[in-house]
């Protein structure tokens, strides 16, 4: 590895070099290092419910089908053809039999096997050895509250585990009746580098307020209040970071509040007491917050305005926004349909807060494009100094409503990941800081840990 990563971030302080929205090398280390050992979102078990049903997605920039078998179990295979390399399965998502290659005509069944080769016996003489031509399999495939994950590395933890206290939160809306995707995902091309939407959605409340200010003043309701940022609402929220880079921030009490759909609120108001009887008063309360999210690397979401992201990596400079709507299994039909609406009024390809976000998006990435712009620095500094630990909340909490801790835990586990040799080399690291009195996140306990 001739780039090193840790001389371009500085999580301690909060800094990272500008260079990482632009550098080449960087990128295909990314691919390597980040993408190539993390657990990936690959679809919804709502998508893939039945037998011979398939969903095409990406792992990084690979290509891969996510099937369910004859037997219901769920696979994943790199999506191309073990003949001569063409992209094996063309449509998005549907139900089939077979995987059949649009090239020559080779055919595989739902288990991977090469099943059927045209003129096998003219052509090949029959002595082609189909069973080692099958489809390459995604090692690890689990699934978490029905959020289906992949991960090309072996050696990585269990999904439980990578997700860690994440997956507590989590909990507090796929527990009680369980959630589903409504798809098919939009699609969408951003100019952008990966990471700069990433680190937006895991964290950043201070430029809802500003970018997003003229849509807050038109939709009014409890937010309109932020418009302009002119005032910090004292007590609205607060901000997480867990250990392997995720993290999300929350406003309370405002789950529905970009909705605004009394249906919707009401909804929310009737169960909560039973989140709160299976999960605690704590994830009660967070049940109705809003949140705003990210699960490393690259899969965010917004719980109350129900959007559910993927940022698939592009070249350094452009990533596909896949985005879904998120629904409570026991939600009434009609109510997940104002809800998908409300959801691609504000977050969907055309969405009014979409189109605010693409253009600092493209701005953050691009203006690297200058050599000179991009040997400078940027900080995420926000809060620094008030990171804690909270006695109810796992991870590493700052209780403020602006903090910048999730994109300083993102940025300390990228570097994390991007250096370390191997899984094991993570765990053992997370485990030595733990016997030591240390968080989970990996950092000393200290009277203001750093994640
Ligand atoms: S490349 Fe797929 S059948 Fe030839
Ligand atoms: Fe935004």
């Amino acid at each position: 590895m001739s780039i090193e990563v840790g001389k371009l971030l500085d999580h301690r302080n909060g800094i990272q070099k500008k260079r990482i929205f632009w550098d080449e090398e960087l990128y295909r280390l990314e691919m390597e290092r980040i993408f190539a050992r993390s657990w990936l979102f690959l679809t919804h078990e709502s998508e893939i419910p039945k037998p011979g049903d398939f969903f095409c997605t990406y792992m990084g920039e690979d290509a891969v089908i996510v099937t369910r078998t004859r037997s219901g179990e769920i696979r994943a295979y790199l999506n191309t053809c073990t003949h001569r390399g063409n992209q094996l399965c063309q449509a998005e998502a549907g139900n089939t039999r077979s995987f059949t290659c649009s090239y020559h005509g080779w055919s595989f069944d739902l288990e991977g096997k090469l099943a059927a080769v045209p003129l096998e016996a003219d052509a090949y003489h029959n002595l082609l050895d189909k069973d080692r031509l099958g489809l390459p399999r995604v090692p690890k495939v689990e699934s978490f509250g029905g959020f289906i994950f992949g991960c090309f590395d072996p050696d990585a933890p269990s999904l439980r585990d990578y997700l860690g206290e994440m997956a507590w939160y989590l909990e507090t809306f796929t527990a009680r009746a369980g959630v589903e995707l409504l798809g098919p995902p939009l699609k969408s091309v951003l100019h952008c580098n990966w990471k700069v939407p990433t680190e937006n959605f895991i964290c950043d409340s201070y430029h809802v307020g500003w970018t997003h200010a003229a849509a807050l003043k038109v939709m009014g309701g409890p937010l309109a209040a932020m418009s302009g940022n002119t005032q910090a609402p004292p007590g609205i929220g607060i901000q997480v970071s867990t250990r392997h880079g995720h993290g999300f921030g929350v406003i309370w009490e405002a789950a529905s509040a970009l909705h605004r759909q009394p249906d919707y609120e009401e909804f929310l108001r009737a169960k909560q007491p039973e989140v709160a009887a299976l999960l605690g008063e704590m994830r009660g309360k967070l049940y109705r917050a809003h949140w705003d999210a990210g699960i490393f690397p690259n899969c965010s979401f917004l719980y109350g305005t129900n959007i559910w992201k993927m940022w698939h990596p592009r070249g350094p400079h452009e990533c596909e926004v896949w985005s879904w709507t998120l629904v409570e299994k026991d939600m009434p039909a009609d109510l997940k349909r104002k809800i998908q609406k409300e959801a691609l009024r504000t977050f969907g390809t055309a969405g009014t807060f979409e189109s605010d976000d693409g253009v600092n998006m493209h701005g953050c990435t691009y203006t690297n494009a200058g050599p000179h712009a991009r040997r400078g620095e940027m900080v995420s500094v926000m809060g620094i100094d008030h990171d804690s630990t909270h006695p109810e909340l796992p991870g590493f909490v700052n209780d403020a409503n602006y903090s910048e801790i999730a994109m300083r835990g993102f940025y300390r586990f990228y570097a994390e990941l991007a250096e370390a040799r191997d899984w094991n080399e993570i765990i053992a690291r997370t485990h030595t800081v733990a016997r030591n009195g240390g968080n989970s996140n990996g950092a000393p306990q200290t009277a203001t840990p750093r994640p």
